[in-house]
């Protein structure tokens, strides 16, 4: 583990896919880590003790984003634990696939309520409470920019995500805090694999000019750029990281 363990990390929705890559890669950069869930607890304890073996230093802390007050308990847990925040990555998020006309309220109000609402209530309390030269990575999806059928809703709360990124920015100068956005195309996790024919899957997979699907620690790599060093420069940016898909 190399690096400085005084700089704190909130993952949101991290006990499995893309978010339990990120939490891994920045314990491993020697960020203290907050692994947020909402629901898997058993997977969140054992990325815990994974991290905790390796020597980082880590907690987790459920929440459903939906919710602020259990967001800003959230928070208050990482501020007990371990003095501030430094870093929030805006990673939980739930997808479901519908034409608009074969879209029901629920998928419509499940997915506003999880990936902008809740993006919303992150963002809020990092506004508030992350300390002078934090950072903010949001997860978006090249979705926004590609406009497939029967992702409407979900590139939907995406555009919102992209929207109040650009925003917050301008709003935390001077404070030294950057927020920036991580759009991914396909990216192998039970998020984008569930559910699907194996043939739509390896179409998918081919779209991008280096022909496969991404990995989750693919996006990592990209979230660690720019919540470490190297990134301080980048400012109110959306970073798609997909292969060249679009
Ligand atoms: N996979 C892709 O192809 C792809 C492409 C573009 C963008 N993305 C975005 O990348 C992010 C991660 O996706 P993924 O593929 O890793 O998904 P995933 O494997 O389904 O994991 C989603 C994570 O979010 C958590 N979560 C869901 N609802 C939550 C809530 N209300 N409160 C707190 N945590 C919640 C889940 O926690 P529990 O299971 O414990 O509830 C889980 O840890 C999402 O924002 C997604 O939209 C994914």
């Amino acid at each position: 583990m190399d690096g400085d363990t005084s700089k704190v990390a909130i993952v949101t929705g991290a006990s499995r896919g893309i978010g339990a890559a990120i939490a891994k890669r920045l314990a491993a950069d020697g960020f203290t880590v907050v692994i947020n869930y909402a629901g898997r607890a058993a997977e969140a304890e054992a990325l815990v003790s994974k991290i905790d073996a390796a020597g980082g230093k880590v907690i987790a802390a459920q929440a459903d984003i939906s919710d602020p007050a259990a967001v800003a308990r959230m928070f208050d847990a990482a501020q007990t634990a371990f003095g501030g925040v430094d870093v929030l990555v805006n990673n939980a998020g739930i997808m479901k696939l519908a034409s608009i006309a074969d879209s029901d309220d629920a998928l419509f109000n499940s997915q506003v309520a999880t990936n902008l609402k809740g993006s919303f209530n992150t963002l809020r309390e990092a506004a508030k409470r992350l300390r002078w030269g934090g950072r903010i990575v949001n997860l978006s999806s090249s979705v926004v920019g590609l406009y497939q059928p029967t992702y409407a809703v979900y590139a939907a709360t995406k555009a919102g995500v992209e929207a109040m990124t650009h925003v917050l920015a301008k709003e935390l100068r001077g404070r030294n805090i950057a927020v920036n956005a991580v759009a991914p195309g396909p990216t192998a996790t039970a998020l984008f694999l569930d559910g699907k024919p194996q043939q739509v899957i390896e179409s998918l997979a081919k779209l991008a000019p280096l022909e496969r699907l991404g990995q989750p620690e693919d996006i990592a790599n990209a979230v660690a750029f720019l919540a470490g060093p190297d990134g301080a420069w980048i400012n109110g940016q959306v970073l798609r990281v997909n292969g060249g898909i679009i």
